[in-house]
């Protein structure tokens, strides 16, 4: 553990043991990560058109929305994951606690170790538990006890008592459930801020993405959750605030779940949610 680490995390959440107030009231979060006027471009096509949209700390915020309209595009600008597609622009602002994460003095690599991500299918490397775990404190040079925080990645997971036993052996011996969460550990290990997850559970069987959900809200204790889901029940069950793109790459609605949900402002929305399209 470094000494950033073993830093007391201030508890800002009211505890009333009622799931609705869970989470500390809206107007008193700090935004993380913003997004002003987002355009982006793949070659000639636009895929996302004017994305404003701020993302509370501590919040799941789950991006719902029909196949092809942004949803994965919108994750990738957090993290710069789409400086690897060539074709892909970006125009407008994105923003992490305040700093625009295209400005030239931005490192990429460091960057995504604040904010992490999770794909729909499992990846783990053809490692050991460990060295998948161990893999991004080996190329940032992390001076700590790298079993520790091995441990305690797995830990947080929910994986470790699963895999104690065996950290030699090969991430890709686990279940497909197990192997999801052990890329959460990987990317939980360098301490990020913020877990951005693409669809983690389209490729599980039921009682394993039911474990993911139950690892999510567990994990927006300490971080910043933001899941693409397909599945609305999902984002339902499990997210603080839900935004709705819809064609044309636009985000069209944005508000607490239980609002989008319940008594969405937009008739597209509803109804999208009410699978009358999508
Ligand atoms: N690597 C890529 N190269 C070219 N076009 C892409 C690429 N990735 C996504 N697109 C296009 O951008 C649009 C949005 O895609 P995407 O962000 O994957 O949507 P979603 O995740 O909501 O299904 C789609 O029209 C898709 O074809
Ligand atoms: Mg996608």
């Amino acid at each position: 553990m470094s000494e950033s680490d073993s830093s007391p995390k201030i508890q800002t959440t009211i505890e009333t043991g009622d799931e609705e107030s869970r989470h500390a009231p809206l107007n008193a979060r700090d935004t993380v990560i913003e997004t002003r006027d987002l355009d982006v471009y793949y070659g000639e096509e636009q895929a996302l058109d004017g994305v404003s949209m701020e993302i509370n700390e501590h919040d799941v915020t789950a991006l719902i929305g029909p196949s092809g309209c942004g949803k994965s595009t919108f994750l990738r600008c957090i993290n710069r994951m789409n400086d690897m597609i060539e074709v892909c622009r970006v125009e407008g602002d994105v923003e992490f606690g305040g700093k625009n994460v295209y400005d030239d003095d931005v490192d990429p690599v460091a960057l995504r170790r604040k904010i992490g991500i999770v794909f729909q299918k499992p990846n783990p490397f053809p490692k050991s538990i460990r060295d998948n775990v161990a893999y991004g404190l080996k190329i940032q040079g992390y001076e700590g006890d790298i079993d520790e925080r091995v441990e305690e990645s797995l830990k947080r997971a929910a994986l470790w008592d699963e895999v104690k036993d065996q950290l030699d052996s090969s991430g890709l011996d686990l279940s497909g459930g197990q192997q999801q969460r052990l890329c959460i550990a990987r990317a939980i290990a360098p301490d990020p801020e913020v877990i951005l997850m693409d669809e983690p559970t389209s490729a599980l069987d039921p009682v394993a993405a039911s474990k993911i959900e139950d690892l999510i809200d567990d994990l927006a204790e300490e971080y910043t959750v933001i899941i693409v889901t397909h599945n609305m029940q999902q984002a339902a069950r499990i997210s603080d605030r839900t935004a709705v793109f819809l064609t044309g790459g636009r985000l069209v609605e944005y508000d607490d779940t239980t609002k989008i949900f319940e008594d969405p402002e937009e008739q597209r929305v509803e109804d999208y949610i009410t699978g009358k399209f999508g």
